[in-house]
């Protein structure tokens, strides 16, 4: 089925793999085509995570952006995160954060998470998919994910319209592509939305080495300024995280 709420141009289907990659097969498409499933039987999370995805329950959706250009690209996953916790924000919902680099949490559970693929590295031809899934109608979760997800059904009691919220959701990512283009901010409103922006005491894994300290501002790229207990200043990007936890140690 074919949805036009323009700009968007919505390819709805009731099951494919993983929306990004049935969105990748579309290679040539228009800007803002996107790809909504009611269900993914391989729906992926970053560093190779299954994103559930059980049907009718969330929102599964991808995004095909056409940047310009490659400076700031690192931004708009946090403009995608920033465009989730609006709509959170906009129905009253308390509690909503944003865990760096773009995940989603209301209650610190997490809520929503963002995976951005990058299609093309000519210039000229640069396309960059946006995956978004958002837990709506979950009233519960298998037990590897029973205390760190939650849903919006979960925290209001109430059964959430997918398409309303499909519809919010791309108002706000319309919103927040065309501030990016035009050169906005985008870390001004990430760090007021963000408990992890400042202040916030961490434990990072990385590849080969943990860094441990407090987390001191977003550089203009979105990588994470983190003071050490030394007072040294490190700066960590989201591709070299393997976790991120608090400082009680908890994976969120
Ligand atoms: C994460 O938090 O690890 C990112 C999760 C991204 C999930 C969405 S659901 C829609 C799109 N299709 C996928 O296969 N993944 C993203």
């Amino acid at each position: 089925m074919l949805i036009h709420r323009p700009p968007f141009i919505i390819h709805q289907f009731s099951s494919v793999s993983s929306t990004n990659d049935r969105l990748k097969e579309m290679v040539d498409a228009p800007e803002f085509t996107c790809v909504i499933a009611d269900q993914q039987t391989e729906g992926r999370g970053r560093r190779a995570h299954q994103w559930y995805s059980t049907p009718g329950e969330g929102l599964y959706l991808s995004i095909l952006l056409r940047p310009k250009s490659l400076s700031r690209i690192s931004l708009l996953s946090l403009m995608s995160a920033i465009a989730v916790a609006e709509t959170l924000l906009e129905r009253g919902i308390a509690g909503v954060d944003i865990k760096w680099p773009n995940d989603v949490l209301v209650n610190q559970r997490k809520i929503s998470g963002i995976l951005a693929e990058g299609m093309s590295i000519a210039p000229a031809a640069l396309r960059l998919i946006v995956g978004i899934g958002v837990n709506l109608n979950h009233r519960s979760f298998p037990d590897s994910l029973a205390g760190i997800a939650t849903s919006l059904a979960l925290e209001t009691g109430m059964t959430i319209s997918v398409d309303c919220y499909r519809d919010q959701l791309l108002e706000r990512i319309e919103h927040w592509y065309r501030r990016w283009e035009s050169g906005a901010s985008i870390i001004d409103r990430w760090q007021e939305l963000s408990s992890y922006a400042r202040g916030k005491k961490i434990i990072a894994q990385l590849d080969e080495q943990a860094i441990e300290g407090e987390t001191a501002g977003l550089t203009e790229t979105g990588g994470l300024r983190v003071i050490t207990g030394t007072g040294e200043l490190k700066i960590i990007f989201s591709r070299e995280v393997i976790c991120l936890r608090n400082d009680a140690g908890k994976v969120e």
